[in-house]
């Protein structure tokens, strides 16, 4: 079994070198153009090991064979996959392609991206032996020495390498898939804070909440880089450059003041009705700070913030907690 998984990491290395040198030839001038036009540097595109995959999905599988691969080992990497008509085809073809290396920097799957507009936009391996989406994120093999004190946590790809082009090497990216505990439990290893710089829009702020959620539950800080008026760091970035993203770094907000603007935002202040179901809601959030300085302090801030009386929002919270226990 360890021995299949050496072979599998070895298809992985073999098809990144390929991808990588496609890239770099007449054929693979196009996805040379996009990444260019993306902004990215070669000394980016040559640290990421950046790749294209080529006009079709059967030269690499002939590459692999060629390299003594059995078809198996091939379909096993998840790189391809086996149709009646076409026999073993890669699923990556006319793609710009983005390894995923584990901490160790060996290569546990691929994402492609279509260049221009397609579906899907992002095509990635499927879970393999190797290759466990839950407990691996994109960039951890460079975030991890940064000695920043903190992690960026985004959404995708081209965000992370971006922020690492522009210095920001502490960046690291969920796999396309929701973040998760075992996830967070990695970063834990690293940070105690997490900065997420999740997109602007309104799936990027919902996953910013169920992310301050796991980042909480394993014990971690979290604070929120706000991005506005652009889409995501990678717009961020191109459009006002490094010191105006520090500068939001510097003024990331604290994640409990981020979920009570949000949800402020989702009541009508002006209507009293509207205005006592908020406070309710701020006070049940209230409650889940375990160290009554914590919460107090928190109590504070938030009445002042949404003007309550400090006095009846702390009535409400010990209402709360005593129903809780
Ligand atoms: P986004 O749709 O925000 O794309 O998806 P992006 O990262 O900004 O991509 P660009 O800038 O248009 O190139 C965020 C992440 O979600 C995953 C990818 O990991 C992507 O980077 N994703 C997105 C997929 O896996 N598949 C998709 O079809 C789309
Ligand atoms: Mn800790
Ligand atoms: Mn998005
Ligand atoms: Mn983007
Ligand atoms: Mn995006």
């Amino acid at each position: 079994k360890a021995g299949k998984r050496m072979r599998l990491l070895e298809v992985n290395k073999e098809a990144a070198k390929y991808f990588y040198y496609m890239l770099r030839d007449p054929r693979g001038e196009v996805g040379m153009r996009y990444l260019t036009g993306r902004k990215l540097t070669d000394e980016t595109m040559h640290h990421f090991g950046l790749g294209y995959a080529g006009k079709n999905g059967e030269q690499v599988v002939q590459y692999l064979r060629k390299k003594g691969f059995t078809d198996e080992e091939i379909k096993d990497s998840g790189l391809a996959m086996f149709s009646e008509q076409r026999g073993l085809r890669s699923q990556f073809w006319n793609r710009v392609m983005f390894p995923i290396q584990d901490i160790n920097h060996r290569v546990i799957g691929f994402g492609g991206r279509v260049m221009g507009d397609g579906e899907p936009k992002y095509l990635n391996s499927p879970e393999t032996m190797i290759f466990d989406k839950r407990r691996n994120l994109y960039g951890l093999n460079f975030a991890r020495t940064a000695r920043t004190g903190n992690i960026i946590l985004c959404e995708g790809y081209m965000d992370v390498i971006a922020m690492h082009q522009a210095g920001f090497t502490q960046a690291v990216a969920s796999l396309g898939t929701a973040f998760t505990v075992e996830q967070a439990n990695l970063l834990h290893r690293y940070a105690e804070n997490i900065l997420l710089a999740y997109d602007s829009d309104g799936a990027g702020t919902k996953a910013a909440l169920r992310g301050i959620g796991i980042l909480r539950e394993a014990g971690l800080t979290g604070k929120v880089i706000n991005m506005r008026p652009y889409k995501d760091p990678d717009e961020f970035i191109k459009n006002l450059g490094k010191e105006a993203f520090q500068e939001r770094i510097d003024q990331a907000e604290n994640s409990f003041y981020f979920e009570i603007r949000i949800l402020s935002e989702q009541y009508d202040q002006s209507d009293p009705e509207q205005r006592t179901k908020f406070h309710r809601e701020i006070a049940q959030k209230l409650c889940e700070f375990s160290e009554d300085l914590e919460r107090e302090n928190y109590l504070q801030a938030i009445a002042e913030k949404y003007m309550i009386r400090p006095d009846d929002l702390r009535k409400m919270v010990i209402g709360y907690a005593s129903q809780t226990g």
